[in-house]
This record gives structure tokens, sequence and C-alpha cells, in this order.
């Protein structure tokens, strides 16, 4: 990490374990960015300790010193645009953003979601795919747009789902692909493999499907 590879903002809530997996891939040099700040709307997110660990500026920014979402929002849209972000990354933020925040940061605003979205947007997903029988589930790094969990995939990695799994052994096989497929999606957003354009994932001047690139495959490897 140098001070002028492109920086990110961080957005988490709680233990920050995708935090760290960037953390660890700019440490090794697979992400080329610079962690510049964390933010939390949590005070006690273990992954604010992560980010001062890494030399990174840990925030806490409290949505319950806030009226509403939308003075909270303001709140958090600024202090991000003072860090001049190349990306704003959600990990684990459990705040519903308004419209507004997301139209100021349209293209540079990605999401880690874990279900094959456009499966399971909301809430206890690994239950929900448990409960439907289904064979397959997965994680996926998508644009945020206004509608939730709704916006153009970039990449999406499936784990098999066993007989005797339960909801914990599940989320453990699929943070395992989170860990990986989230740097590897900030760096080809960063290097411009992929981008929004007019609503659309766009990969090497083509559109994307809706769910974005089925990992392991990369933009290198695309037909
Ligand atoms: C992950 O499962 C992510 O997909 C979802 O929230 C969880 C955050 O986990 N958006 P962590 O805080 O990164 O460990």
């Amino acid at each position: 990490m140098t001070a002028s590879s492109p920086g990110l903002v961080v957005l988490i809530s709680g233990g920050g374990t995708n935090l760290q997996a960037i953390i660890d891939a700019i440490a090794c040099k697979r992400l080329q960015a610079n962690l510049v700040a964390v933010i939390s709307n949590r005070p006690e997110a273990f992954g604010l300790q992560r980010a001062i660990d890494a030399g990174a500026e840990a925030v806490c920014i409290d949505h319950r010193h806030y009226a509403d979402r939308q003075t909270f929002d303001l709140a958090l849209a600024e202090r991000i645009k003072s860090y001049s972000p190349a990306l704003v990354i959600l990990a684990g933020f459990m705040r519903i953003l308004t419209p507004d925040f997301v139209r100021q940061f349209e293209g540079k605003l990605l999401n880690i979601h874990p279900s094959l979205l456009p499966k399971y947007a909301g809430l206890h997903t690994h239950r929900r795919a448990l409960e439907a029988g289904d064979s397959v589930h997965g994680a996926t790094v998508h644009f945020v747009t206004e509608e939730l969990d709704g916006g153009p995939g970039i990449v999406q990695a499936q784990v098999p789902i066993l007989p005797d799994d339960t909801e914990a052994s599940l989320a453990r096989r699929v943070l395992e692909v989170e860990h990986q497929i989230y740097p590897a999606a900030i760096q080809w957003c960063l290097d411009g493999d992929v981008l929004l354009r007019q609503g659309i994932g766009i990969c090497h001047n083509k559109p994307l499907a809706r769910s974005g690139i089925l990992w392991p495959a990369t933009p290198a490897t695309l037909p």
C-alpha cells in the first residue's frame, strides 16, 4: 500500500472479517489500494480495532445520536467525502441507506451480500436457503443502487449446501468465499475492468449478467 494508491473507505457494523480480508489483500499487494478510513455506526464493532491495527483511521458515527435516517446519512456522507475515496465499501454495514446517499456515490458504492442474488435479498439468507432445500448457496458483490440488495452484480461465488449443514456451518463456508471475492471485485473496479454505466454492470465494454461474473472467472478470463 502506498499513499498514492486509490483510497478506500469501508463501512462496517460488526466483526469485520471482510474488512480483514481487504486489509490482508492490501498487505500482500493482491489489492492495490489504500485503506483510508473505517466507519462504524456501532461503537462496539470489533472491526474498528482491526482498522486501528492496520493503521487506518477508525471512526464511529453512532446512528443513535441522529434524529432520523436522513440526518445520519448526511453526516456519514460528509465524513466519507472528506477522505475523497475512490470506492466506498459496505462490509457488513447493517443500515439501509437513503436514496440521496446512494445517488451521491453511484458507481463507487459496493456491497457484499451472503446469497446468490437475486435470491434472498434481505436478512437470514443462510436460514432461508436451508429451509428452501437449496443445494447451492453463496455470496454476491454488487453495485449499490436504491433498491435494497438489488444493484447489478460484479461477482458471485457458489458453495455447496451439505446434508448436515446448520446456519452456522453454512455461514462459515460462505464467508470463506466472501473473503476471496470482495478484494478481487474491488481491484477490478479500481482498474476500471468493471463499472456501472446507466444502471448496468459493464465489463470491458460489454454488459455483465445481472448476477455478475461467476467466480472463479475474472474479467481477464471472460470470453
Ligand atoms: C457478511 O456475511 C456479509 O456478506 C454481510 O454481512 C456479513 C459481514 O460479516 N453483508 P463480517 O463483519 O465481514 O465478518
